[in-house]
């Protein structure tokens, strides 16, 4: 079996690779990566000597590229790539529109010239807007996406929709929560809290803290999207969630508390122009359709996360200070070629 999974150097991505190699030993993986400041080589360091795994520097919009990739035997898509932070899709919506939509039409067409056997569009709960007090998502809420991030991730969804139903490819679309664990860039909530607090900055929360989030350990997001590549029904959406629903100022204070650190830290700013209030995963169809269930629940999972970070301060002190991207160069450089 060969896979080609893409944004496999960003957060989820690494870990979903890190994990089907564990699982699936005999697969073979090219991962392309654009490695743009989310893409970390870093991440990938367990497996650079592994023969089953091929990186290869690229972007999903090079039409020409992913045909030839693809067209290199490869039985699996999986797209993770993507613009995936809704704070910088408010200050350049048009990156977001490029990678999000268009290097899905450039992945789909390629998948559909060299009849591939799934089509795997990872997505996120955020196409469907945001929540009141009660309810959750389905797989069936309209798509009302509220910023330019959650708008790109629907266009995506929709084209991966249409070449299964015009052109018979067989996709399926995976929509989850938020997710956190290992590997997590430190400008998204859990990371920027941890390291922040670490260091004794002011811990920055939008609004009034009480927007919820519903939160999966990124782990078991792994484990649902290789169930998915396996058993999911071609044409099908599946949600991805683990009724784990916090509220912002929770998830604050219980690193807080964890680390040892004082609430003086929490410093309310701005809100999120277009913040979405709720999310809620209802995850009943890939529960009871095709048995999927996650280990971890968010005090198990936010200990483990705590101390990841705790133990790979390097990790995350390296793409505070950008050091990260010299890694590429020095490791890759030289064999590919390239200056950089
Ligand atoms: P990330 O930002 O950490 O990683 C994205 C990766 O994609 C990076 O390695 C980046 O270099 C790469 N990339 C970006 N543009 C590219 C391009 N044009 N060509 C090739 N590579 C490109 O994101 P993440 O948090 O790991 O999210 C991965 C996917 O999961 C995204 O599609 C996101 O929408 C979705 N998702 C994320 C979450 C979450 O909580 N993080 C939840 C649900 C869904
Ligand atoms: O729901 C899935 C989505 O989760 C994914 O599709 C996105 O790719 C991912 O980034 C994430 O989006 P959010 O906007 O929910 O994640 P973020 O970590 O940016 O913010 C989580 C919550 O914390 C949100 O309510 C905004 C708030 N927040 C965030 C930051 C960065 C703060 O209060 N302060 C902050 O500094």
């Amino acid at each position: 079996m060969k896979l080609l999974i893409t944004g496999g150097a960003g957060f989820i991505g690494s870990n979903f690779v890190l994990y089907m190699l564990q699982q699936h030993p005999e697969y073979e993986i090219v991962n392309v990566d654009a490695l743009t400041y989310a893409g970390n080589l870093e991440n990938l360091k367990a497996i650079e000597q592994n023969p089953k795994h091929t990186f290869v520097k690229a972007d999903i919009c090079d039409a020409a590229k992913m045909d030839e990739l693809i067209g290199q035997g490869v039985d699996i898509v999986v797209n993770f790539a993507a613009e995936s932070h809704v704070d910088r899709s408010i200050l350049e919506p048009d990156v977001f529109v490029k990678t999000n939509v268009l290097g899905t039409q450039v992945l789909l067409d390629a998948a559909k010239k060299h009849n591939v056997t799934k089509f795997v569009q990872v997505s996120t709960d955020e196409v469907y807007g945001t929540l009141g007090e009660t309810g959750l998502f389905t797989e069936e809420t309209p798509l009302t996406p509220n910023s330019p991030y959650s708008a790109s991730k629907a266009g995506g969804d929709l084209l991966v929709r249409a070449y299964h139903e015009t052109f018979g490819l067989p996709v399926n679309i995976t929509r989850c929560s938020n997710n956190y664990g290992p590997y997590q860039f430190p400008e998204k909530l859990i990371p920027l809290i941890i390291s922040k607090a670490l260091n004794d900055q002011p811990l920055p929360v939008y609004g009034d803290g009480l927007n919820i989030r519903d939160w999966l350990y990124v782990e078991d997001h792994c484990s649902a999207i290789d169930l998915v590549i396996h058993e999911g029904v071609n044409g099908e959406v599946y949600n991805i969630g683990g009724n784990n629903e916090r509220t912002n100022l929770h998830i604050i204070r219980t690193i807080l508390e964890q680390l040892g650190k004082p609430e003086s830290l929490i410093t309310y700013v701005q809100d999120r122009p277009g913040h979405d209030r709720r999310y809620g995963i209802d995850p009943a169809k890939i529960t009871n359709e095709l048995g999927w269930k996650p280990k971890h629940n968010f005090e198990t999972g936010i200990r483990e996360t705590i101390a990841w970070y705790l133990d790979n301060k390097e990790w995350w002190t390296r793409i505070q200070s950008g050091e990260y991207e010299q890694y590429y160069a020095q490791q890759y450089g030289e064999r590919l070629g390239e200056s950089q």
